[in-house]
């Protein structure tokens, strides 16, 4: 599994940040976050593929001052293991647009407001290809 956290990036309303990787033959699970530190995340993207409720999910959230908020919960998770993905997620102010494979797209509310992202956090079971910010 891997743990990348970058503490200086960019990612401003408009932006798109897109993911490659390979998700482990193996996966439990892995996450994406984007917010401002570890414990304010504005996105926490969190496929899971053993969730001890649901076993395929898709788990979304965030974190103020080191407290989760509600979960949301989409069922439809068609992430395979041990294939590579492309995951792009639109920051379009008010929400996470999130694209994954087969057109499959999910938004997820920019719940207190953060406008300007300038942290990343990628770990978990997935060997990360690239990165961008466009
Ligand atoms: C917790 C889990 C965290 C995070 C959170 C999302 O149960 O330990 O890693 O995924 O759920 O709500």
């Amino acid at each position: 599994s891997m743990e990348l956290e970058m503490k200086n990036m960019e990612l401003k309303v408009g932006d798109k940040l897109k993911i490659k990787g390979m998700i482990l033959h193996d996966a439990d699970r892995f996450q994406i976050d984007l917010g401002c530190n570890r414990e304010d995340i504005a996105l926490h993207l969190n496929p899971r593929f053993n969730d001890d409720l649901d076993g395929t999910v898709l788990v979304f959230n965030s974190m103020t001052a080191g407290c989760w908020g509600d979960e949301k919960r989409e069922m439809l998770n068609t992430l395979q293991k041990g294939s590579e993905v492309k995951i792009v997620v639109k920051f379009s102010g008010d929400m996470f647009e999130v694209e994954l494979p087969d057109e499959q797209e999910v938004q997820f509310p920019n719940r207190e407001d953060m406008n300007l992202i300038n942290y990343l956090r990628i770990r978990g079971d997935f060997k990360l290809v690239s990165f961008k910010i466009c």
